[in-house]
């Protein structure tokens, strides 16, 4: 009988021995519990991960030592506990949203399962909890987590980008396509009239008389010439979309470029008479003179063209923060206030030039060159009260110019 006895005990040691091992051995933490919540054993993974010696932990409540609050801080009522849960209700509980608390007062995210324990007789006697530290894995879900918003913002931006872009494109293409119309009916006038003078000739060249003959030639001429200067303002629309424009820089006296330009003009219209003032004696400044001289000539010449011989324009140069301005007024037909929203589009002109000729493309041309040189332009005007133009653009000063 004694014998019996020895045996089974030897048998028990070697299992408890063998269980001890591998509790030993096992990475995760690993405790039991009574019913009451205590610790009736502990591995020396669950003692280390939470900073307490294994003989203290024994007996001891253990929602007390390391379940005590929840991640912010707040209290974790022992009836919320999901590892008591477990063995009063005898299901298996996992989780790994929570929190275990260290000795030294420090947390760290867990993932825990409780395990109820039943005896011999089916009656729960507690619960076994294994659990181990998931900071690892929650900092990369995290890192992963912020990967993936942020590529999920980059892919929100890029495709509202694109839609933009192709949204761009689309108003491009409509804009093309209103600009060839444009140019194709603004084409067919003179050619219609073209064709009208010429056909007149033929047909009735016995009955007409030298005169009436040179005025449909002449007729011809002016409206070749329209298409001529049509042809050329629209080369340099094309240019600038296509190509762009390469600034190029000189050095110039801004006040004789100006005089020289008014010079010019008074050759082009002896009959009119342009006033140029400025309080400066010389300024050098560097520029792309082509452009300047272009922006400046067709608005002195709107000015001419738009105002009657007796009513001299003014001119007006001045310079300050580094910025030349440009103001032209005229005491002419002034723009109709339907008209001046649209100034700057190709092809619109005031429905008050009557037969003043022009094309209705050197604002836009001027608005295109403004912008390249990175200025303004302000158009005010009234109907038969005149029309004042100010061009502003930025010119730095020119330190090292040529002497002479
Ligand atoms: N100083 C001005 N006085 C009155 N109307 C003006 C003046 N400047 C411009 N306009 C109005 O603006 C319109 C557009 O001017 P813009 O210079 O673009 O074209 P245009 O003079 O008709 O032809 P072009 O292409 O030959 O210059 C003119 O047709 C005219 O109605
Ligand atoms: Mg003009």
């Amino acid at each position: 009988m004694n014998k019996k006895i020895n045996r089974t005990d030897i048998e028990l040691a070697n299992l408890r021995r063998q269980h001890q091992l591998i509790l030993n051995s096992v990475g995760e933490g690993i405790y039991g519990l009574d019913v009451l919540g205590n610790v009736t054993f502990v591995n020396p993974a669950a003692a280390s991960l939470i900073g307490w010696e294994m003989d203290d932990l024994i007996g001891k409540s253990m929602h007390a030592i390391l379940h005590h609050s929840k991640p912010d801080g707040t209290a974790y009522p022992r009836e919320e506990c999901h590892i008591y849960a477990a063995f009063k209700e005898g299901t298996v509980r996992r989780v790994d949203n929570e929190v275990f608390w260290r000795k030294d007062g420090t947390s760290f995210p867990v993932e825990y399962i409780s395990t109820p324990m039943h005896n011999e007789k089916n009656q729960l006697i507690g619960s076994v909890v294994t659990f181990r530290d998931i900071t690892q894995r929650k900092l990369s879900e995290s890192i992963l987590k912020s990967a993936n918003e942020e590529l999920e913002q980059r892919v929100t931006e890029r495709t509202s980008e694109l839609s933009k872009a192709n949204e761009q494109l689309k108003q491009l293409n409509e804009d093309r396509s209103r600009f060839v119309a444009m140019v194709c009916h603004e084409f067919r006038n003179p050619l219609n009239n073209i064709a009208f003078s010429v056909s007149s000739l033929k047909r009735y060249n016995r009955q007409l008389s030298a005169e009436e003959k040179t005025e449909y030639l002449s007729d011809v001429e002016t409206n070749v010439e329209r298409m001529t200067q049509m042809t050329n303002e629209l080369l340099v629309i094309g240019k600038i979309e296509t190509e762009g424009i390469n600034l190029s820089s000189e050095k110039i006296d801004l006040v004789q470029f100006c005089q020289k330009l008014v010079a010019e003009l008074k050759q082009t219209y002896p009959t009119h008479k342009v006033d140029f003032d400025t309080d400066i004696s010389c300024l050098k400044v560097e520029v792309d003179c082509q452009l300047l001289r272009s922006i400046i000539t067709n608005i002195l010449t709107n000015s001419v063209r738009y105002s009657s011989a007796d009513k001299s324009i003014q001119f007006k140069l001045d310079y300050n923060h580094s910025r030349a301005v440009f103001l032209i007024k005229d005491w002419g037909i002034g723009i109709p206030k339907s008209d001046i929203y649209h100034i700057f589009e190709p092809f619109h002109r005031g429905k008050n030039v009557s037969n003043v000729p022009g094309t209705g493309l050197g604002l836009n041309i001027v608005k295109r060159f403004v912008d390249i040189l990175g200025g303004e332009i302000n158009i005010s005007s009234k109907v038969n009260r005149g029309t004042k133009v100010e061009i502003i653009v930025p010119l730095p000063t020119s330190n090292n110019f040529p002497k002479g």
